[in-house]
């Protein structure tokens, strides 16, 4: 496989680790159209991205050993999801849904529509550019500055490998995720138990969009890809304020101008996202762009193309 997809793909030898290389042959064997994408996704990545890709596509190995036909189909299917929703959203201006019961019944309520989505984002972490991206802003940029004996929170933990870094990370003391889907959050807990994650994660079913019910304080919270998800982010992060210790830090990750099935809230600027943090009663600590694969920031502003936007906020003292 290695030598064939040398020899198809003349740019594969700069793939920077073996895991690497594998995900991406397989997906080049499967799905041969997607190899001019992939190829643009790795132009330009510095140092510590290209660190993280490995690092990510290990551990997406270390869950679907040979990268199973099952993630491969879930790209395939999210890609192929987003480019429709990008047609619409292109023609409207507008995210197709734009209410919690319609993509709660047709998505997150969906065992192999879940199924297929979280597979998808497991290995968009490694293939697509903003998504890698914002892996290095979480690692190098929050958890690393998160105070010693920290108590995590990850709201949407999804495919778990957030929650499995900060699980990993020796100054963290607790691990919990919230989701409002079982079936996301059985997948997280069958994502952290396959990892062998050596701390214990308490997963939980609780909607953001309710007031929380938690006697403990957390000093490090994420919302990654959720708000997007939300019809009150606003509320939402409030509500997560209100059971943040004194201090304690957020980490808000939401992808602006991005359509796909189940995003309802739109953000057109890394601006509104900032705003949007800062609304909610949160210090900005600091904030970063990454645009999508193929796009400068400049670009992809210009051109009203995705940007993950990853904010870091901070619950004041006073
Ligand atoms: C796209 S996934 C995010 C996965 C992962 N955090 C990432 O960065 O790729 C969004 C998650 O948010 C969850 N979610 C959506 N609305 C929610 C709400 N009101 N309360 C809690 N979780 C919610 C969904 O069930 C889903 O698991």
């Amino acid at each position: 496989m290695t030598s064939d997809a040398a020899a198809l793909m003349p740019w594969y030898d700069s793939l920077p680790g073996p895991a690497t290389k594998r995900l991406v042959g397989l997906v080049e064997a499967s799905w041969p159209e997607h190899g001019p994408y992939v190829e643009r996704s790795f132009q330009g990545r510095s140092a510590s991205e290209l660190a993280m890709t490995e690092q990510l596509a290990t551990l997406v190995e270390r869950l679907h050993p040979g990268a199973s036909a099952e993630l491969i189909r879930g790209y395939r299917w999210m890609c192929e999801m987003v480019r429709e929703e990008e047609l619409e959203f292109r023609r409207s201006g507008r995210y197709r849904y734009s209410s919690f019961a319609e993509v709660n019944a047709l998505v997150y309520q969906q065992r192999d529509c879940m199924a297929d989505y979280m597979f998808g984002l497991l290995a968009s972490s490694v293939l697509w550019a903003n998504h890698t991206r914002s892996f290095v802003s979480y690692t190098e940029r929050f958890l690393a500055q998160n105070t010693d004996r920290y108590r995590h929170l990850e709201v949407g933990p999804g495919h778990g490998l957030l929650l499995y870094m900060a699980a990993e990370d020796s100054r963290c003391a607790s691990v919990t995720g919230l989701d409002i889907s079982g079936e996301s959050l059985a997948q997280t807990e069958r994502a952290l138990g396959r990892l062998g994650a050596t701390k214990p994660a308490r997963c939980l079913v609780g909607d953001i969009a309710r007031p929380l019910d938690f006697t403990d304080r957390f000093d490090s919270v994420v919302l990654s890809e959720v708000c997007e998800h939300l019809e009150a982010p606003g509320a939402a992060l409030a509500n997560l304020r209100g059971v943040m210790a004194p201090g304690g830090r957020i980490f808000v990750n939401v992808p602006v101008n991005s359509p796909a099935i189940d995003h309802i809230c739109l953000f057109r600027t890394p601006e509104e996202v900032v705003e949007l943090v800062q609304s909610a009663g949160f210090e900005i600590e600091e904030s970063s762009n990454a645009p999508a694969t193929g796009y400068t920031e400049a670009r992809a502003r210009k051109f009203g193309a995705a940007i993950s936007v990853c904010v870091i906020g901070r619950v004041g003292r006073g």
